[in-house]
């Protein structure tokens, strides 16, 4: 059976930069942001994407280049069958799950604030109106249940017609101009009284609000927002035929995704600090913040649809190629044909889906460990799968496949000492070591400061 490929390179790119960009970096990035005091915790994400994820990202293109299979089958076909490390493959299974299920349901937010836009609900309401929406939405079961709904049955209905058809096409045009939509909110936001406020909160590191969770919820977000440490990225790789230049792809990649990050996050603060919000209003941040400018902007009903039109796209492409990793591994391992495999899977994590749309009503009551489903799956899949998965991910390409990988995905810059010893020292030491020590830092009471008998004063 004859593989899909990407058409050319720039599909690819655009494919990738489609699964980096999403809601990870509109949404999640910042209001965990807000939540973790700013500055501090964004150099933390900084560092991590520069030195853990970028390196994890080339890993992850090699391994699927080279394999050419699914994220389970690629550890077993570069090494033997039986290795210990597919285990890092079904890691990566059960995190595109969890993952998927709760992305599903913000996608759902989405789509219900652009149907809102399309209905003029903004423009001209009162900012508590227009600030109301969002708690009438994760109120309402039924409202969650039914756009969660519609969302997966996009996502399920393009992973069906096949990643080429499916994604190419449309990204060609729509991540462009989300980003071109970005850039001119950003220039709108700079206008606002609270962008001073917004730079200073975002890019003035006050380490005296970062905590070991901080810590660890910004490594596990470089995970998050570049797609990486659970398969997704080697299913793409494995789509790659010919000879490509992995690590300027990865860099371009990380370059866009942070980009967007961070202009997502001066506008959302911008807007928080010329209302005087609080930066720690959650995951409902974005919601509350940005339909309040396009209430009180010129043009704000067409800038309303459009944005949500596009987030809606990001956030599509983004759940695509989360429900690929497993939709491959399915399709290749069990033979079920692709439209069987992907209605089966997409019919699973839809149905775990319904615990997340009903985790702030019908369902409020129930927590597990302290967290509701919603920010259990969350936290469980970004702040330890996805770590642990890009650690053995690490671990394999630096050590397993070692020195002869990291020279071939130099390819030109093979003979550069400087290149080959970054990325075999990213790869072997920092990014696994790293991830390590924060997770430890993470579950030991009072850090790690505490266990070398240093007073940790948190
Ligand atoms: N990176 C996406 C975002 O920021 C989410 C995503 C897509 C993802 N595929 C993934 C996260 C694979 C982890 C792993 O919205």
């Amino acid at each position: 059976m004859k593989r899909t490929r990407w058409s050319n390179q720039l599909a690819f790119i655009l494919a990738a930069i489609g699964s980096a960009v999403g809601l990870g970096n509109i949404w999640k990035f910042p209001y965990i942001a807000g939540e973790n005091g700013g500055g501090a915790f964004v150099l933390v994400y900084l560092v991590c994407i520069a030195a853990i994820g970028i390196p994890i990202f080339i890993a992850e293109l090699f391994i699927g280049q080279h394999a050419q299979c699914n994220a389970v089958a690629a550890f077993e076909k570069l090494t033997s069958k039986g290795t210990p490390w597919r285990v890092s493959g079904w890691i990566g299974v059960l995190a595109a799950f969890l993952i998927l299920s709760f992305y599903s349901v913000v996608g759902g937010w989405v789509l219900s604030f652009l149907t809102k836009g399309i209905a003029n609900r903004f423009v001209g309401q009162p900012a508590e109106v227009v600030r109301g929406y969002m708690a009438s939405i994760i109120g309402d079961a039924k409202a969650s249940i039914f756009w969660h709904t519609v969302f997966m049955a996009i996502v399920i209905g393009i992973v069906i017609m096949g990643i080429k058809d499916g994604v190419e096409r449309w990204n060609k045009v729509l991540m462009p101009g989300f980003f071109a939509l970005l850039v001119a909110l950003f220039v709108r936001a700079a206008f606002l009284p609270g962008f001073p406020l917004a730079l200073t909160f975002l890019f003035a590191p006050d380490t005296s609000r970062l905590t070991a969770a901080g810590i660890l919820e910004a490594v596990g977000h470089s995970f998050f927002t570049l797609s990486v440490g659970m398969g997704a990225i080697i299913t793409y790789g494995s789509y790659l035929g010919e000879k490509q230049e992995l690590p300027r792809i990865a860099f371009l990649i990380g370059l866009a995704d942070t980009l967007v990050a961070m202009i997502a996050g001066v506008v959302i603060f911008s807007i928080v600090f010329s209302a005087g919000l609080k930066p720690e209003a959650g995951p409902t941040l974005m919601f509350q913040t940005l339909p309040v400018l396009f209430a009180s902007m010129a043009g704000g009903y067409y800038i309303a649809v459009a944005f949500f039109l596009l987030v809606l796209f990001a956030a599509v492409t983004s759940a695509v190629s989360l429900l690929e990793v497993v939709v491959a591994y399915v399709d290749e391992h069990w033979n079920l044909n692709r439209t069987k495999g992907t209605l089966l899977v997409g019919g699973v994590i839809y149905t775990l889906g319904l615990l997340c749309a009903t985790s702030n009503n019908l369902l409020s009551h129930v927590t597990v460990l302290g967290y509701n489903f919603f920010s259990l799956f969350d936290t469980v899949s970004s702040n330890y799968l996805l770590p642990i998965g890009g650690l053995l991910i690490s671990l394999f390409y630096g050590w397993v496949l070692g020195k002869k990988a990291i020279r071939s995905t130099l390819g030109a810059h093979a003979d550069s000492p400087f290149w080959l010893h970054s990325l075999l020292w990213c790869a072997r030491i920092l990014a696994p070591v790293g991830v390590f020590l924060v997770l430890l830092n993470s579950i030991l009471p009072g850090g790690i400061l505490a266990l070398l008998g240093i007073a940790s004063e948190r």
